[in-house]
């Protein structure tokens, strides 16, 4: 099974990075979209954050998949299919298809590139006979899958559906819905509201990896976009906001400036941000109640111990 994989491409992504970001500036408050953090050198500093002694997510989730991965077995038997929604170096699917011997094909989906198709290639070395078809692109853009026998079933850890909006959470489950089709299931990694200096000191380690991450932004505007800016005039900021029960990410001015994109201009205030990033929590009903919003119903919940983490099972509504 080693040919050489043609990955299909949803969307041009140029363009929309450079219309993505002129856009967000042109927003009061400044934002860009999070997906942009993901280029080859995002991810990476993304694993580094899976690393990090305050990120519990990765290693509470990792702790309880494999556990879930075998009581899936008894309860789905069959599943042929798993898609992948950003799926990063796919560490985690590898729970699932050592002990789901029925997968016979496995969907990738990554915005980032290079990243992806190295860790699709890997993944396809490891598990001899599975079809692994990379998909890159948004997540958000529906895409039509095949008719296929038995299962399919959407897999989204991380908690990746938290760094979506309430509403483009639910846009984003009723298009998961459309692609995965009628009897499938879906496995969601869910972080969970707790202690504020806990979810604070995940986003803001001490090691500086997550600065560095969000900061990789602002690199990717001035080599890809030619942004004339100055990295060292901003500073990463992690806030708790309570209201929406979500850390925030933002890119803090550090001084009164200006930033040109080709022939755009920007102006910042000292103090003032640019929000790159949402990270949701949700408690096992509020994440219930917007599943079925999404057209999913909740079918079994795994809760890490002190509740640090979740795991949801869902199946479509019909
Ligand atoms: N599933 C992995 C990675 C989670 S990090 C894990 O749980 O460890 C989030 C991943 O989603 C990254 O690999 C990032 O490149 C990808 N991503 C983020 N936004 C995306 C989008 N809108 N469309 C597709 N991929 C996206
Ligand atoms: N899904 C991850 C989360 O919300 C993404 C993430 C982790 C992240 N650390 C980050 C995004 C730092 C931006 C900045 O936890």
């Amino acid at each position: 099974m080693n040919e050489i994989m043609l990955p299909v491409e949803i969307g041009a992504q140029e363009q929309t990075f450079y219309q993505d970001v002129v856009e967000g500036l042109s927003e009061t408050p400044k934002r860009i979209p999070s997906k942009y953090f993901y280029d080859q050198k995002g991810s990476e500093l993304f694993e580094q954050i899976c690393d990090l002694e305050e990120y519990y997510l990765t290693r509470t989730e990792l702790g309880m998949l494999d556990g879930v991965a075998s009581d899936l077995a008894n309860f789905l038997p069959k599943i042929s299919r798993i898609v992948e929604f950003g799926s990063g170096n796919c560490e985690k699917v590898q729970y699932l298809l050592d002990r789901h011997s029925s997968i016979r094909r496995y969907l990738p989906i990554d915005v980032s590139e290079s990243f992806l198709l190295f860790h699709a290639d890997r993944l396809m070395q490891r598990y001899h006979g599975l079809d692994v078809l990379p998909v890159v692109g948004d997540f958000n853009v529906p895409i039509s899958l095949e008719e296929e026998e038995g299962i399919s079933l959407g897999f989204f850890p991380g908690s990746t559906i938290g760094n979506l909006d309430r509403w483009e959470a639910i846009r984003f489950l009723r298009n998961a819905a459309d692609t995965l089709g009628t009897k499938s299931y879906f496995l969601v990694g869910v972080d969970t509201l707790k202690d504020r200096d806990i979810l604070l000191a995940a986003y803001d380690d001490a090691k500086g990896v997550t600065r560095d991450f969000n900061l990789n932004l602002l690199r990717r505007l001035q080599q890809e976009l030619g942004a004339n800016l100055n990295i060292d005039q901003f500073e990463h900021e992690a806030r708790f906001n309570q209201e929406q029960s979500r850390i925030e990410m933002h890119l803090k001015s550090r001084c009164d400036q200006t930033v040109r994109i080709n022939g755009d201009t920007f102006r910042l205030i000292e103090g003032e941000t640019i929000h790159t990033e949402n990270s949701h929590k949700y408690s096992v009903e509020s994440f219930q109640d917007l599943a079925r919003l999404g057209g999913w119903e909740s079918c079994r919940v795994w809760l890490a111990d002190g509740e640090m983490f979740s795991i949801h099972l869902l199946k479509r509504i019909d």
